[in-house]
Order: C-alpha cells, then sequence, then structure tokens
C-alpha cells in the first residue's frame, strides 16, 4: 500500500529527556503527517523543540513515546534517504570541502558507481551552492557560511528521498541567504524531495512551504497550528512580497509566534 499523503507520520510521539533535576518533556502528543513531495517548516520559539523533532524524523533518537514511520516503515536509526543538514554545520575538519562531501556520495553510491562518476557527483553539488573555488580547503579555513553551504551540497548530493534541515541558512548573510533559499526552490522542483526544514524566519518559512507547522513554547511542546500556504509554484520572492496570500500567511504565523505564544511564554513566568 502506497499512501503519497502520508510519506512520513508521526503519531502520539512524545520525547523526554532525563536530566540531573529529573524527567523534562520537551515535545509532547505530536501528530503530523507529511506527504510525498511535500515542504514542510517547523517553526517555534528558541527552545521548544524544533531540533528535537527533527533528530526524530531522522532516527537520531528514539521518542519515549508514540512512533515515526517513513515509506511505511518504522524509523530505528539514520538512513541515507533521510539525510540532514545539521544547525551546526557538522563537517570532519580535516578533510577538504570536497572529501566532506564524497564521503556521504561514496556512501550511498560507491556500490553501482564508479570512481569519476563519484567526483563528478561530489563536484556538481558543491557548484551547486557556489563552493568549487573552496573544493581543496579545509572547514578551518572557510567562513561559517561556506561551512554551512557545505553541510547543504553533501545532503544534496546523496539525492535523499527526504531532506531534513535544522536552520540551515541562519547562519548565512541575507544576499546569499536569499541565492540559497531560491536554489532550494528550484532543486526541490526538480528532485521532488520531501522536506522538513526548522527555520525562524517568517518569510522563509512562507517562501518555501506548503505547510508551516507551528509549535508552542516548551516545556510539553506541541503542534500549536498548521498553516497551509497555498501560493502556486514557481514562487519569485520579488512578486510575492505584494501577493495578498503571502501577506496573509506571513501574518497567520506573526500573530502565532507573538500573539498566540507570547501570552504563554508570560503566564509561564
Ligand atoms: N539531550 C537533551 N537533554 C536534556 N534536554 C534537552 C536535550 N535536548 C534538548 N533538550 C531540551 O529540549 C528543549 C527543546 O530543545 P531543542 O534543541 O529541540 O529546541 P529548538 O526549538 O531547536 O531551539 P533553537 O531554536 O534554539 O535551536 C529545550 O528545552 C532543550 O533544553
Ligand atoms: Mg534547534
Amino acid at each position: 500500500m502506497n499512501d503519497d499523503s502520508k510519506y512520513i507520520e508521526i503519531h502520539g510521539v512524545e520525547q523526554a529527556f532525563k536530566t540531573p533535576k529529573g524527567r523534562f518533556v520537551a515535545l509532547r502528543d505530536v501528530n503530523l503527517n507529511v506527504a510525498k513531495g511535500e515542504f514542510i517548516t517547523l517553526i517555534g520559539h528558541s527552545g521548544c523543540g524544533k531540533s528535537t523533532l527533527l533528530n526524530l524524523i531522522a532516527g537520531l533518537t528514539v521518542p519515549t513515546q508514540g512512533s515515526l514511520l517513513c515509506a511505511n516503515k518504522e524509523i530505528t536509526g539514520p538512513g541515507p534517504e533521510r539525510a540532514v543538514v545539521f544547525q551546526n554545520h557538522s563537517l570532519l575538519p580535516w578533510l577538504t570541502c570536497f572529501e566532506n562531501v564524497y564521503l556521504a556520495v561514496e556512501r550511498v553510491f560507491a556500490a553501482t558507481e564508479n570512481k569519476a562518476q563519484l567526483r563528478a557527483r561530489t563536484d556538481a553539488a558543491l557548484a551547486l551552492v557556489g563552493l568549487t573555488p573552496a573544493a581543496q580547503r579545509r572547514p578551518g579555513e572557510i567562513s561559517g557560511g561556506m561551512k554551512q553551504r557545505v553541510g547543504i551540497a553533501r545532503a544534496l548530493s546523496m539525492e535523499p528521498k527526504v531532506l531534513l534541515m535544522d536552520e540551515p541558512f541562519g547562519a548565512l548573510d541575507a544576499l546569499t541567504r536569499a541565492k540559497l533559499q531560491d536554489e532550494l526552490l528550484a532543486i526541490v522542483q526538480k528532485t521532488h524531495s520531501t522536506v522538513v526544514m526548522v527555520t525562524h524566519d517568517v518569510d522563509e518559512a512562507v517562501l518555501l512551504s506548503d505547510r508551516i507547522v507551528m509549535l508552542t513554547n516548551g516545556p510539553a511542546a506541541t503542534i500549536g497550528d498548521v498553516l497551509p500556504v497555498n501560493i502556486p509554484r514557481p514562487r519569485n520572492r520579488v512578486e510575492l512580497a505584494e501577493d495578498p496570500a503571502y501577506v496573509h500567511a506571513r501574518k497567520a504565523v506573526i500573530d502565532f509566534l507573538y500573539t498566540r505564544q507570547a501570552h504563554v511564554e508570560k503566564a509561564a513566568a
């Protein structure tokens, strides 16, 4: 049975951590289905549990309650069909940018492709994020934004079915950020990847998403609201600025974050 509307399924998920002060419930009662090819963003205040939820989908952690499925299979660990771009770029410092990406390419395609093909994939991924000139440099020799782009190249090079991104553009200047957002839109349009991306940025969420999943404040955060973004693709950032659907979606997210969730914060304080 293939149900494309439920490519990723999250059922009744709770994530609690053992801490010196006792059990800390970060997430509770999280339920969400992500369709195949859908672009989802997770938005919420700092510390609400966005990375925690992404790590669960990545299979890096297991929930304390509930279950997660990808393509009808329970997620029990990381897999090449679910590539992750971490919030803090996680490159191997002793390898060049090229080698960092090549390692991922090798893991996924070495069984079926020769070395020249693997190198070509690596070159293409680095070119996609504008890093060809830095290919032979090591992470210590490039800027934070460039490191983040290596992380993105590495994830894209695996041609994953699901792309999981934790604030991938957070450390970038506004111009680079806009360029990479546009490139990501083009890539996803082409590859039909399913994307779950964490962001703090309301404009980024509206520009990229099919649906915006808004998390309540922690502790015991959960999904407060899900906003469908009914704006046709391809989307053009310049034209969108005055599009009523864009303005409406943007306002709905801002209302959620700064009115509805701000009250919870005050009440808790
Ligand atoms: N391993 C852990 N042990 C204990 N507490 C944890 C652990 N990981 C996360 N937490 C707590 O869970 C909550 C959610 O953390 P998480 O990193 O998911 O937040 P976030 O929404 O990604 O925040 P940010 O936007 O700042 O990245 C926080 O209160 C955090 O302190
Ligand atoms: Mg985080």
